[in-house]
């Protein structure tokens, strides 16, 4: 008997299949499907010939590929029981439950006792596909991998994409060609890393970022994936996702996935970047006020580092008040004896020395200005110069004899009394003073990766959103390191990099936008020489950088020359004013002809206005710009465009293209395929331009 199954969404279809009471196979997964199409058909079209050297059937390559069917690559689950054998299921029908966008499956091993079951969903407005397995047992096993229910990567795509990356350089795209065997990452450091963003790409051919066809996945998990991307010999390709293997140290009776998230889109690997843009700001972000405009940070950690000193934060506050900063966030060093790295991280009480009338003098001083109030904990960690760690020495997770990680340790939070411990410090701080914001470092990579680390953290954080259910959480983990969305789900921001350079920000920040939204992407305008890459650059550059994403300042306010200030507070009034629609919008990395160019294009959900960021990191090959083509404009309609800091273009750029006198009107058709001619300009500068539909 052949089952079938569909799900669809308007702009794709999932068809999965099960013959024989086998484990249910992907048929089809893509371009949206006739609603009349024969499911059954459609089995029987997807079946592959034999021929000599093969078997004599092909193995399904199911949603668990099963060591007992033959298959030939890598299975879905492996386990062992508790003595240590290796099980080998063999799964059969149980039974299916539909409802409208959501299907779930369940099969059963006879011998082993085992269940396994399949939850899939489909978004209808952001057409993001949640996917998850679990596995149920009659007593307890080991579990040493379990995928999410697996899905076919296409056939006619050359290469994938995926992500590294390291501190101040995250999200760095990594580009392999399909070929035969795997694609194997797995990232063994116990937190998402900077090294593994959970994501994969996958673009047919000729795809770019404005055309054709691609895939996309992203595994929500915060304690280190597994991704199996594999051929196998008779050409087909599957894509794996999973907590990376062994991480689940305890024999137990009932395992699940994270939910991996996947979607296809028709129109460029913007259509997969703004599905996942979607579903994270406003399907996963759970937001305290989503009506609250996002607030301008100003983040005091480049300006003073541990050197917190009440009258030098006030005056701090004053100025960043003055240029526009809605929130002050006090960084690291408030705490214990903290006046470096090395000591204090989990006394989380007010060091008297720097603070002796408590943090409320500051808090009360923040607030008369009209910012609101943020703190920096690191609540998993622990030195172990320390109070708490003299107390608590098997507090700390792994081996005395560890490496340590910025001399600190990570604390074992599995330990319920770790946790109740945290929530107490961290509650009397919360509750007993005004502050609305925390911002949540995770600095260091875990002894050994351990999944009840991270469902220890998530259950504090939890905790904590329960009792405080007005604070915004913001992920950070020495800049990028903990973003995913297992954390989005209980965050509002993440410190995408401690670099704030806005030059590598550009990069950053455009490829962490194949991903996430500029509404919880912070980005702050750095010092004039920058900390981290000993560069200088213009604030124009910086302020506009900044202003791709959630804005925020980070630099001394003390060191900016008038002129500094002046065009920081313009272009952060600038920010405010479009900020509703901004934060809303969809960014679209542009197909950029320069390759010293990278040009974003935030879109509105309307589609009535739209504002590129055209930035340069360097000299051009050529000497004059080539044009910038805009994308997902309406061809027929016509549009204002406006070149917004014309006024910054320098003298040697001395001839008159169109856009440097004033703004013009073009179609949408003349803009998406000839596209924008802007002036000449220098290397690491910007230009914004800014659109209406008429
Ligand atoms: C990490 C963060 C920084 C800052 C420091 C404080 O490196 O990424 O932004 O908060 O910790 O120690």
């Amino acid at each position: 008997m052949i089952r079938c199954w569909r799900l669809d969404c308007a702009r794709q279809t999932l068809v999965l299949g099960s013959h024989r009471d086998h484990m249910a196979e992907v048929l089809y997964w893509g371009a949206r499907l006739p609603d009349t199409e024969d499911l059954e058909a459609l089995f029987h079209a997807h079946a592959l010939d034999v021929t000599g050297g093969m078997l004599d059937e092909n193995p399904e390559l199911s949603i668990c590929p099963e060591a007992t069917r033959s298959f030939p690559g890598q299975p879905g689950l492996i386990l062992r029981a508790l003595d240590g054998t290796p099980m080998l299921p063999k799964f059969c029908f149980l039974d299916a439950e539909e409802a409208p966008g959501q299907l779930t499956l369940r099969f059963r091993d006879l011998n082993e006792h085992l269940t396994y079951t399949a939850h899939f969903a489909i978004d209808p407005d952001t057409h993001i596909l949640t996917a998850r397995a679990g596995l149920a047992a009659t007593s307890p096993v080991h579990l040493h991998w379990l995928a999410a229910p697996v899905l076919p990567a296409p056939q006619l795509s050359d290469d994938m994409h995926d992500f590294a990356g390291r501190w101040c350089g995250e999200f760095q795209m990594n580009t392999t060609p399909w070929s035969a065997g795997i694609r194997y990452r797995e990232n063994r450091t116990g937190r998402t890393g900077h090294e593994h963003f959970p994501g994969l790409i996958v673009p047919l051919r000729g795809t770019t970022n404005t055309q054709g066809q691609c895939y996309a996945f992203h595994y929500g998990w915060s304690g280190g994936h597994r991704m199996v991307a594999e051929e196998l010999p008779d050409g087909r390709r599957q894509v794996q996702f999973g907590h990376a293997a062994r991480t689940q140290l305890a024999p137990d009776t009932h395992f699940e996935t994270a939910p991996l998230y996947a979607t296809f889109a028709n129109h460029g690997m913007n259509g997969c970047a703004v599905a996942f843009q979607r579903h994270l700001r406003d399907r996963i972000v759970t937001w305290p006020d989503a009506k609250r405009p996002r607030p301008v940070h100003y983040n005091c950690w480049e300006a003073v580092y541990f050197d917190h000193d009440l009258p030098v934060l006030k005056d701090i506050a004053d100025r960043a008040a003055a240029l526009g900063a809605e929130r002050f966030v006090l960084d690291d060093g408030w705490f214990g004896n903290r006046d470096d790295d090395t000591r204090a991280l989990s006394d989380w009480e007010v060091d008297p020395r720097k603070y002796p009338d408590g943090l409320d003098p500051l808090i009360d001083h923040v607030h008369s200005l009209g910012l609101s109030f943020g703190i920096w904990f690191e609540p998993e960690m622990i030195n172990p110069d320390s109070n708490i760690f003299r107390a608590h020495p098997n507090w700390a997770l792994g081996g005395e004899d560890q490496i340590m990680g910025r001399q600190q340790m990570a604390l074992n939070m599995a330990l319920p009394e770790v946790r109740d411990y945290l929530f107490d410090r961290m509650a009397e701080v919360l509750g007993g003073h005004k502050i609305d914001y925390v911002k949540w470092d995770h600095n260091r990579v875990l002894p050994a990766p351990d999944a009840a680390q991270t469902l220890g953290s998530y259950a504090l954080i939890d905790r904590l959103r329960q009792a405080f259910p007005r604070v915004e959480i913001e992920s950070c983990a020495s800049g990028g390191g903990r973003i995913d969305a297992g954390i989005l789900s209980r965050t509002q921001r993440v410190w995408l990099s401690d670099s704030n350079d806005a030059i590598e920000r550009l990069a950053i920040q455009h490829n962490a936008a194949l991903f996430l939204p500029a509404a919880i992407t912070g980005s702050h305008v750095g010092p004039r020489l920058c900390h981290t890459s000993g560069r200088t650059l213009d604030i124009r550059l910086r302020a506009w950088v900044a202003a791709q994403r959630h804005m925020g300042f980070e630099m001394d306010p003390r060191e900016l020359t008038e002129d500094e200030a002046e065009v920081l507070t313009r272009v952060t009034t600038w920010w405010k004013a479009n900020r509703d629609w901004m934060m809303a919008a969809d960014i679209l990395r542009l197909d950029a002809a320069d390759s010293s160019v990278t040009a974003e294009q935030h879109r509105a959900r309307d589609g009535g206005r739209f504002v590129a960021f055209v930035g340069k990191a360097r000299t051009s090959d050529q000497i004059a710009p080539r044009p910038l083509r805009l994308a997902r404009l309406d061809a027929d309609a016509m549009y204002r465009v406006a070149l917004i800091n014309r006024d910054d273009a320098h003298h040697l750029s001395r001839g008159n293209p169109a856009l440097k006198q004033g703004p013009i009107e073009l179609s949408g058709a003349y803009l998406m395929n000839h596209g924008l001619t802007l002036p000449w300009s220098f290397p690491e500068t910007m230009w914004v331009v800014e659109g209406t539909r008429i």
